[in-house]
């Protein structure tokens, strides 16, 4: 049997070493948490979508009584980008998480679901989206989904 390696490139640093635009929708990502309905959870996630034109979206995760009912905050801000504007391809997308104790420190990183959902907008732009997860001790920095996720199912997977 051979063995394929797959490589994955994620950068970590200090908030304050990112470019002013990254800390920017760092930012606007941590600000996203206020907006979150999470009172069964109490963890309360914050999204912040780059568009092409340089406006940002924001999303924050929204609970319901009937779990399955919810949304994370990737999907919410992706969706609402979606929906609003279709013409704007996303390069970047952040995300930060606070609990009842506060900002979390390790990077928080997305769910399967969601990592299906951002890779379904690389495929359907045919660029990269960039991703920062935010943590109190560090951001990871990623240039691609990919990184988020190899070995991925896009859309010329169902024509075999
Ligand atoms: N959640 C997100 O919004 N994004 C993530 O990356 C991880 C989890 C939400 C879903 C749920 O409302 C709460 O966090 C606890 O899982």
């Amino acid at each position: 049997m051979k063995t394929i390696d797959i490589h994955i490139k994620i950068g970590f640093c200090q908030l304050d070493e990112l470019s002013a635009e990254d800390q920017k929708l760092v930012q606007a990502a941590i600000k996203a948490t206020d907006n979150s309905y999470s009172p069964y959870s109490n963890f309360r996630v914050g999204a912040a979508i780059l568009l092409a034109d340089g406006s940002i979206v924001l999303g924050a995760n929204q609970e319901n009584a009937a779990f399955p009912s919810g949304l994370c905050a990737e999907r919410t801000a992706i969706f609402a980008a979606q929906a609003q504007r279709p013409d704007q391809a996303i390069l970047c997308l952040a995300i930060a998480a606070r609990s009842a104790e506060g900002l979390l420190s390790e990077p928080v990183t997305p769910c399967g679901s969601c990592r299906q959902v951002m890779t379904e907008i690389e495929d359907r732009y045919k660029r990269p989206m960039r991703v920062l997860l935010y943590g109190t001790n560090g951001v990871y920095v990623m240039d691609s989904v990919k990184d988020l996720m190899p070995l991925s199912f896009v859309s010329e997977n169902l024509h075999g």
